[in-house]
């Protein structure tokens, strides 16, 4: 695996190397690397020549200062762990690369970016575009690999794509989770043992409004039941729980059987905001 820094060296090392190689897979990340992400490489490396993968943690998607400082930062162990499966290229550049100027793009996504993590964080689906095509201007990727555990991104960033007209397939690949369910994220590491435990009420609540529609209750019914677990004990804070149409992601109002559906949660474990979905 060859680590690269530098703008310059990357695209001197991929001009290379496109010759000879048919397809780049690509697999951007912000590090603090997870089996979640390690299965976005193994996605990668099935279907491209050459995969490459980013770790940048970038300030223009955070909205909470703090936030963006107490994101855990591992670099070594990263490179470890993606030469360890084969990653054939880490890109791992300085905000002064990646930004050498204020970047002031304003994207449009519609109403897509202004539900749930766009309602709850203003700002960051903007930064995280501004990142992504920015990624993608410099890889040039074949297809881009991103996890359904942030089911909004992957709709955003195919809008992204589509809008910008690049010829590059995105995948969304599946939720890993850790034995008891808990989706994993860099953010579970800043979770005390207490609130670890806690957690995993989380994928819980979002299996059991997957049991409650089977059983014909409504919309209403499970986001009162949701809502009411969570309250019960004071280490939650629930910022929302959603059941959109799995495909346009707009709030649902009832079950219709030509539609699919998925839950979406954000809660807070003690200071740590998780997130999770399940197609119901
Ligand atoms: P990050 O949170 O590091 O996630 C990088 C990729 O890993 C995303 O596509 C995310 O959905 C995926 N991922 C995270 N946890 C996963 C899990 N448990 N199972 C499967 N995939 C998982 O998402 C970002 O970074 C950033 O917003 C980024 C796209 C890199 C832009 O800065």
């Amino acid at each position: 695996m060859i680590i690269i820094t530098k703008i310059v060296d990357l695209q001197v090392f991929l001009s290379k190397k496109i010759s000879q190689t048919k397809t780049i897979g690509f697999v951007p990340t912000m590090g603090a690397l997870h089996l979640g992400h390690l299965s976005l490489i193994a996605q990668s490396k099935k279907q491209c020549n050459l995969t490459v993968c980013s770790i940048f943690v970038n300030p223009t998607q955070f909205n909470d200062a703090t936030d963006l400082k107490k994101y855990p930062r591992m670099p070594k162990k990263d490179a470890e762990l993606l030469k360890s499966v084969g990653c054939d290229v880490l890109f791992m550049p300085t905000v002064n690369e990646i930004y050498p100027t204020k970047d002031t793009r304003q994207f449009n996504f519609g109403y897509l970016d202004t539900l749930l993590e766009g309602a709850n964080r203003p700002g960051h689906f903007n930064g995280v575009a501004q990142v992504v095509s920015r990624l993608f201007e410099l890889v040039k990727p074949t297809k881009a690999f991103f996890g359904s555990k942030d089911y909004q991104q992957v709709m955003i960033v195919k809008a992204l794509v589509k809008q910008l007209n690049l010829p590059i397939k995105i995948i969304a690949c599946p939720i890993l989770r850790e034995k008891d369910g808990l989706a994993m994220s860099s953010r579970n590491m800043l979770l005390s043992p207490t609130e670890r435990k806690a957690a995993k009420l989380i994928p819980l609540l979002m299996q059991q409004s997957k049991t409650l529609k089977k059983e014909g209750k409504t919309i209403a019914e499970i986001k009162h039941y949701i809502k009411t677990e969570l309250t019960n004990h004071t280490i939650y804070k629930l910022n929302y729980f959603a059941i959109c149409n799995a495909t346009t992601l707009k709030n649902a109002k009832k079950f219709t059987t030509n539609n699919t559906y998925v839950a979406l949660i954000a809660c807070y474990v003690g200071n740590i905001r998780l997130i999770d979905n399940l197609e119901l």
